[in-house]
């Protein structure tokens, strides 16, 4: 007997609609919770940027401490403890308790954190590995109290308990959470190497490790002055797709399209809307936004890119900046020599501005020390944030990769105590998956990279050249110097001369030759050095063009 057809109705009665964070728990790797390692990392991350971004939105110079111990075996206690301006208790919960809930949402900035699920996630994370509600004390200034957090997953609501008020002198946030299926290693992919990192591309912040070991590692900060804060800033018409519009447009408070457009977008005028009332055909410019549908949105976008707009303004870039750069990378590799760059924004996908920095360390503690010696390094930033993790994938790796490291006098990148850092700052940084650990193959950011790099290349390749000169002179010289004595003695024979006035006079007409040929080597390399710079402008000269 065939089997019956079974009804929708009874297939679907079993359905529930799932709250946010029941779909986070079922996909916890999503949010970066994947792997032992990775996911210790994970949280150290999210609470570390919630506090540097908090205290850069308070103007407070970030002290740090993060404390990992170890509980059990893959179980882990993690307390991260930062100086900023705490949370007030009103909206404690909402923010580290309800997932997809941040203050920092619908602000067109550059920003660490913007989704609203990194602390949140945390506590998510903390409750299904351990069954544990995450331990807070926070203080304003005003007043401080400490509570227990933890979230109701079937509704999304923030469950807090034992909230009592302590010593109001208390000022930051303090977290206290204990994680299972984590793992501390003091591997590439670790906490301390992710901590140095963060130390490297926030020269402002002071950042204390306490290992489960109990040792303590200090990145002091090299700088006393706060970053240049991004700018919030309206986003410009050509970066951003029909999703975007639509999210924009429902949410939006103008009570035509045409006004909406002008208020949310830059670059986008009265002018501009009466010339896309020309090219988009059937809408109603003067009809809600909250009722654009998803075709009027697509046709809007499309429109969009056949207008010819002035570029978006870049004050929405926030860098960390060359002198910074140059201060963080001494205090933190004291290389031999390092070059650093700074490119001018450009744009990627027609409207959305980034701007790439890089910096090259050669010697001292750049690079990494194996067993076989030195090994080249690459640390990646996106908006000042170390990506640890599917380097393979990443637009600065491939920007890398690409170098010819021979022609900067690096015969293999993998034998050298070198360190690359690329950080790529953007208001929307493309990255290649969820976890946000690379950045997408996009060719304008691919190109930029490998200009930044190859300038900081050219120095680091000045510089090599020189030491390689030196050390081919040095050696003749001391050859040289080696038979003074005996030629003197042998010339001593044969002459009335003293053998000692002889040594003198040989030494001195060597040092003074060999200062001579040292000048003459130095300007000949210099003059093939510009001349291979204007040879390189002109390679690049077509990418240097906005
Ligand atoms: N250390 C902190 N100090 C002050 N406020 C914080 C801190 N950590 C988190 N917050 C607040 O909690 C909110 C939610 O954080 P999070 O879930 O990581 O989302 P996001 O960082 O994407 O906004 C932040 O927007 C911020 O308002
Ligand atoms: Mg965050």
């Amino acid at each position: 007997m065939p089997n019956s057809v079974v009804d929708a109705d009874v297939i679907f009665k079993e359905l529930k609609t799932n709250s946010i964070s029941e779909f986070f728990r079922k996909n916890s790797q999503m949010l970066g919770y994947s792997g032992k390692v990775r996911s210790l990392t994970t949280v150290v991350h999210e609470y570390v940027t919630n506090s540097l971004d908090a205290c850069e939105e308070a103007n407070i110079l970030p002290e740090i401490i993060v404390e990992v111990k170890q509980i059990a075996e893959s179980k882990y206690s993690v307390k991260v403890t930062d100086n900023g301006p705490g949370i007030p208790t009103k909206i404690m919960g909402r923010v580290l308790a309800t997932v997809l809930s941040g203050t920092k949402f619908h602000r067109y900035m550059q920003q660490r954190g913007q989704q609203g699920i990194g602390g949140s996630g945390c506590t998510l994370f903390s409750l299904i590995t351990t069954g544990k509600a995450i331990h807070v004390r926070s203080g304003t200034g005003r007043g401080a109290y400490e509570c227990d957090l933890s979230i109701d997953i079937k509704s999304n609501r923030p469950l807090i308990t034992n909230m009592v008020e302590i010593d109001k002198a208390f000022k930051g946030l303090e977290i206290y959470g204990e994680f299972g299926e984590v793992k501390y290693e003091s591997s590439d992919h670790g906490i301390y190497e992710y901590l140095r990192r963060t130390a490297l591309s926030n020269p402002h912040a002071t950042i204390r490790l306490i290992d489960p070991e109990g040792k303590s590692f200090n990145f002091i900060r090299s700088v006393t002055e706060m970053p240049t804060r991004a700018k919030a800033s309206k986003p410009h018409p050509l970066g951003i797709g029909t999703n975007d519009l639509l999210e924009f447009a429902h949410a939006s408070e103008s009570r035509k399209i045409s006004s909406f457009l002008v208020e949310t977008f830059s670059r986008l005028s009265q002018n501009k809307v009466e010339e896309l009332k020309g090219i988009v055909g059937e809408l109603d410019f003067d009809k809600d936004p909250r009722k654009l549908t998803w075709d009027e949105a697509e046709k809007l976008v499309n429109s969009f890119k056949q207008v010819k707009w002035i570029a978006p303004d870049l004050d929405s870039l926030s860098t960390i900046g060359k002198t910074q750069i140059e201060a963080t990378i001494k205090n933190i590799l004291n290389p031999q020599f390092m070059s650093i760059t700074e490119r001018k924004p450009k744009v990627f996908r027609g409207g959305i501005p980034f701007v790439v920095e890089a910096g090259i360390a050669y010697g001292g503690s750049a690079g990494k020390t194996t067993e076989v010696g030195s090994q080249g390094v690459l640390i990646r930033f996106a908006n000042k944030v170390p990506l640890l993790f599917d380097g393979s994938v990443c637009a600065i790796t491939s920007a890398v990769n690409d170098i010819q490291w021979k022609r900067y006098g690096i015969k293999e990148f993998d034998q050298e105590p070198i360190s690359v850092m690329v950080n790529v700052s953007s208001v929307y940084v493309p990255y290649s998956g969820v976890g946000k650990q690379a950045i997408s193959q996009e060719m304008e950011i691919i190109e930029e990279i490998k200009l930044a790099v190859m300038d900081c290349a050219r120095g680091l390749q000045r510089y090599m050249s020189g030491q390689k000169n030196k050390s081919i002179q040095t050696s003749k010289y001391n050859t040289i110097m080696k038979y003074v004595s005996q030629l003197s003695e042998n010339l001593s024979e044969i002459t009335d001369l003293k053998k000692a006035d002889i040594e003198k006079e040989l030494k001195a007409l060597i040092d003074s030759r060999y200062k001579k040929l040292l000048e003459v080597e130095a300007a000949e390399e210099a003059k093939a050095q510009e001349e291979a710079e204007g040879e390189e402008e002109e390679d690049v000269g077509s990418a240097e063009e906005e």
